[in-house]
């Protein structure tokens, strides 16, 4: 008999062809104030989770307990419990690499756009206010040859790195957990303490994952070390920063802009003072959102599942210890 999953993305139809082979499928519209009754009537018998974006909590996981896998259509894992699904024995599994290009695509998006002020001005090209020449106070600020600042040196910090480096003539500064003699090779990037970088990067790009070691890493003493000049960009999470201390700076000008694609809630609240600050440009956590991207995340999504399902140890499993914990205790032919 096949196993049976609860879907809560929409997939291409070659995806839920590849799906409906192996498993049975069953589809829950997650959004609207009934998305969560519906998931909760689902998912009893559930051998798979497959989706992005929900908090999957204790009482949620106790209907499932025949819970095998949770296939995350994202690289970031922060909305888990990992140490409960590993208890559980229930694998988690991501989708690194493939988003890579894309995620890094968007910081220098961010970059660009809040260095040139591309939104703001084209904004104001909208409403009709070019009637002249422009005056310096229209001016942005150079990218090339300045110095970009990128802490969490993964592997979409490295992609970032390569961006500026190569394409963009920046010194480059990095902060990690550990100096990474490689990319320093790769890129010329130079490894510096947190508060070394802050103080020296013109742009300083967050990309680190949301742990416990890196909730609010950005909070007013760390924006104070920041040049008046200097740009944030986070392409991480929210959380990575202190929102009210980054608002205050910017709304201070205490450093010249943020390009932000992450927010504490999202989708953003539509009063946030983020959004009255001309210095702010803000994109709905489009880091990964082009096409190409998307179906190569809900393909290596659709792969891990079934790997796990068929008793396979999947490709990007994050949850090592789960593996060990018994798993896997049935399988399916693929
Ligand atoms: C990811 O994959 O983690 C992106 O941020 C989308 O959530």
């Amino acid at each position: 008999m096949k196993k049976r999953i609860v879907l809560y993305k929409r997939l291409s139809d070659a995806l839920l062809a590849r799906l409906h082979q192996h498993v049975e499928v069953t589809y829950v519209d997650t959004t609207g104030k009934d998305g969560l009754a519906r998931l909760r009537d689902a998912l009893p018998g559930a051998h798979g989770l497959l989706g992005a974006s929900l908090r999957l909590d204790h009482s949620l996981l106790d209907l499932a307990p025949q819970l095998q896998v949770v296939s995350s259509v994202s690289v970031g894992v922060d909305n888990y419990d990992i140490a409960e699904l590993t208890r559980r024995g229930v694998l988690l599994t991501n989708t690194p690499d493939v988003l890579t290009e894309t995620t890094a695509d968007t910081g220098f998006a961010l970059i660009l756009a809040s260095a040139r002020r591309v939104v703001e001005l084209a904004n104001w090209v909208r409403d009709g206010h070019w009637q002249a020449n422009l005056g310096p106070s229209h001016f942005g600020c150079d990218v090339h040859g300045k110095t970009l600042g990128i802490v969490g040196m993964g592997r979409i910090g490295e992609a970032l790195a390569r961006r500026g480096a190569a394409g963009f003539g920046m010194r480059v500064l990095y902060h990690s957990s550990r100096p990474k003699p490689e990319v320093d090779a790769r890129h010329g990037a130079q490894y510096r303490s947190l508060d070394a970088l802050l103080s020296e990067a013109d742009f300083v790009c967050l990309t680190v994952p949301l742990s416990s070691s890196t909730e609010e890493l950005i909070g007013a003493r760390e924006l104070a070390l920041m040049k008046p000049e200097a740009i944030l960009v986070n392409i991480a999470r929210g959380r990575v920063v202190n929102e009210r201390a980054l608002i205050d700076a910017l709304r201070e000008q205490r450093i010249r802009a943020a390009g932000l694609d992450v927010f504490v809630q999202e989708p953003l609240p539509v009063d946030s003072p983020l959004l009255h600050l001309a210095n702010v440009v803000a994109t709905p956590h489009i880091g990964s959102a082009t096409q190409e991207t998307r179906e190569a995340m809900a393909r290596c999504a659709v792969e891990n599942l079934l790997s796990a399902l068929a008793g396979q140890r999947p490709a990007n499993l994050v949850n090592e210890q789960a593996w060990g914990n018994g798993q896997p205790n049935n399988t399916i032919a693929t």
